[in-house]
Parts: structure tokens; sequence; C-alpha cells
């Protein structure tokens, strides 16, 4: 049956008939959580503890009370909630856009991204990937048929983009640019040299951006520009936001995507059929976390001291190292001086009683390092005594 399959599907492995070290697939993860293990893979903020804020599961509680509960919202999405959307770009992305012609509503961004670039990709197109990168970017070109064109970023430029490597290797199959803002897994934050460099590439060789924003809310003491909002790249950006990472509203799966009218008019018209509609409960939902964020203010606090504690303890190891993280609940670990990340990620399981993620999974660059999620639990100490347990094990790792 599996050779009637694309290959993309074909060679992917669900977890089924043998066991898969990947957070979202089979069951390694819950049997892990049983054995005490801390999961420090998984990119969601405070699981597995209690962080509802009060106002959201009040607001979620009214929601499955009202009668419009159990019923399709417009089909693509709570006019309020697309309002409300349209004054938080305004402010924090520098976009003036009309809320009902240029957001659309969708249950979560994974989704939201696959649907951003299905418009376009078909068999023999391009797609340049600055990488190492979120997984599902190469994934979701892959089922469209086309190629992936990862373009290396470099630890030793702070993983910022150098527009030479995207020159070296556009052709005339480029279609795309999938830029991943801030990046998972490095959690960089791209500079405006960065971006003004990218925009006047994107421009010239007349391509489309796809920017993945869900990790733009806690970049710290970096600016956080969303390219959208450059001279010439409204038309040509579709941006894909979502409320599962600085709100911490994963479960609701509440995402959006903003782009272009002509752009727009093609994803509104096949968005049900494609993604569904959203949860009209979970919309009701978010609509009041976005009322009052002020929720997310503690959870940027307890982020920040986190990754200034990693960075503490990860450069205290003997030939680890990492960068401070530069936005987010994640940190990027060099252990390439110790041996294959593979080997340390099963190694630290056992030793250290922690699951991180191998960086193979986030294309080239990615063999060597670990992403750490620091975002687990809701208290600190418990993930300053997860790292102290890294660091340990990956001394006497070492020695052996
Ligand atoms: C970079 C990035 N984009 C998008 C997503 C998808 O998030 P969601 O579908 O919950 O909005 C994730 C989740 O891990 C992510 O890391």
């Amino acid at each position: 049956m599996k050779e009637k399959m694309i290959k993309a599907f074909r060679n992917a492995n669900g977890g089924l008939f043998s066991s898969v070290e990947k957070a979202d697939v089979g069951g390694s993860y819950q049997e892990l959580e049983k054995q005490g293990v801390a999961l420090m893979g998984w990119a969601d903020p405070f699981m597995p503890d209690f962080s509802l804020p009060e106002h959201v599961k009040k607001a979620t509680i009214q929601a499955i009370e009202a009668a419009a509960a159990p019923h399709y919202t417009a089909p693509i999405g709570n006019q309020v909630l697309k309002n409300k959307i349209a004054e938080k770009l305004k402010k924090q992305n520098g976009l003036t856009v009309d809320p009902q012609r240029n957001i659309l509503i969708t249950p979560g961004s994974d989704s939201g991204l696959y649907f951003a670039m299905l418009p376009f990709i078909e068999a023999g197109d391009e797609v340049l990937i600055p990488a190492p990168s979120y997984p599902n970017n190469f994934l979701n070109v892959e089922i469209m048929g086309g190629r992936t064109v990862p373009v290396p970023l470099k630890e030793s430029n702070q993983f910022q983009i150098e527009i030479d490597e995207f020159e070296k290797r556009v052709s005339e199959h480029t279609k795309m640019v999938v830029l991943t803002h801030p990046n998972n897994p490095t959690t960089t934050v791209f500079n405006r040299s960065s971006l003004e460099a990218l925009a006047d590439f994107v421009i010239r060789h007349d391509l489309i951006l796809v920017c993945d924003q869900a990790f733009e809310d806690f970049c710290y003491e970096n600016e956080m520009i969303t390219p959208a909002s450059l001279p010439g790249m409204f038309e040509r950006t579709i941006t894909v936001f979502s409320f599962s990472k600085g709100m911490g509203l994963s479960g609701y799966r509440v995402a959006y995507l903003v782009c272009s009218d002509v752009i727009m008019d093609t994803m509104f018209a096949n968005a049900v059929s494609v993604l569904g509609a959203t949860n009209t409960v979970s919309q009701l939902a978010i609509l009041a976390a976005l009322e009052d964020p002020s929720f997310m203010k503690e959870f940027e606090t307890a982020f920040d001291y986190r990754r200034k504690k990693a960075y503490e303890i990860i450069n205290s190891i003997p030939h680890v190292s990492m960068l401070m993280p530069e936005s987010g609940f994640l940190c990027w670990v060099n252990v390439s001086e110790l041996g294959k990340s593979s080997d340390i990620v099963s190694y630290l399981v056992k030793e250290a009683k922690v699951s991180v993620n191998d960086g193979i999974n986030y294309g080239i660059g990615g063999e060597g390092h670990l992403r750490i999620v620091l975002g687990v639990y809701r208290d600190n100490q418990r993930v300053v005594d997860a790292l102290l347990r890294i660091k340990e094990a990956l001394e006497k790792y070492q020695q052996q």
C-alpha cells in the first residue's frame, strides 16, 4: 500500500509499527512522561501544568453556554475577533489592514502555514528555506511536489541572513522563501539589515515570502520587525500568526493569516474546503485573551529568567555552548564536540531523565545540536533542576 503513496508521506513513520522519537508522533512521549522524564522537547508553554488565565477560562465557559457554541462561526472567522486582531497588527506589527478582507482565522498555524504555501507551490518549484528551520517548512513543500533549497544560517554570524547565500541558490525555478521569524530552533530575531536585504532579494527575483511569526511575542532586547511592513512587501507576503506560543493557548487551535486582497480572495474561496472552520468557542476565548493580554507579562518574566539561567548553566559545561536565546522559550545548544546529537538525546533520557529534541530534525546545520524547550512547567525551579541534570549528565558523558 505504501508504494502507492507520494514520497513525502511514504517515508514518514507514524509510530504504529516502531517507536518514533518525535514529540508529536506515536506514544513515546506519554511513555516518557509516565517514567517521570521532563519533556523539554515539546514547544507548548508550561506543559503539562495548568496555566489558563482566569478571564480566558471564564470567557470559554460563557461561550460554551451561548446558543452559538455548537455552530460554525461565519466560516472565515469571527468578525469581532478579526477587528481586534487588526488593532493588534497595527500596534505590534506596523500593518494597517482591513479586518474583513486581509485576515483569515485558521485552526492553528500549522495548517495555516501549509495553506499559505498551497496556492503557489507545484511540482518543480523551488523554495528557499533559511536553515536550521521548523521541520514543517520542508515537509509542506515536499508534499506539494516542490523542492526545498536550504540556505545555511551560521552560528558565527549569530544565525542572521547572509543574502549572498540566497543569491548562490536562486534559480529560474525559485518561487518562494519561507522564513520562520523569530526562528525555531535558533530563536534568532532577524534584524533590520537581514530583513531589508531579504525584502530586496524577494522583490528583485519576483518571489513570494511566507513568514511564520508564531514566536513573535517575546523578543527581549531585539526589535521584532514584520517583513510584510517593509516597502513593497505586503503584496507578496503571507504572514502566519498563532496564539499557541506567546499566549500559551495551543489547545484552543486558533491562528490567523494576513495577506493582500488578491491572495486572500483565493484563500477565502478555499479555506473551508481545505482547512475547515475554526472552533467557535475557541475564537471567543481568544478574543478575551486579546482584550486583556496582561497575563503574558508574567510568561515573559519567567522565560527571560530561564533563558539567562540556561545560558549560564549550559555554557559552564566543558565543550558545550549556546548563544543567548533572542526570543521565546527555546534554546539551541551546540554539542558537536561531544559526538552525534542523536546519541546524546538518548543518553539524556536515560541519565538525566530529560527529553530534548535532536537537532537533525531541523535540516542543515542541525546535526550536533539540541533544541531544549525552557517553557516546560510552571515552576522555574523545576526547569533549573532539569538543566542541572543535563549539565551533570553531559559532564559524565565526557568522562566515559
Ligand atoms: C515555528 C512554528 N510555527 C508554527 C507552529 C504551529 O503552531 P500552532 O499550529 O499551534 O499554531 C509551531 C509549533 O510548534 C512552530 O514551532
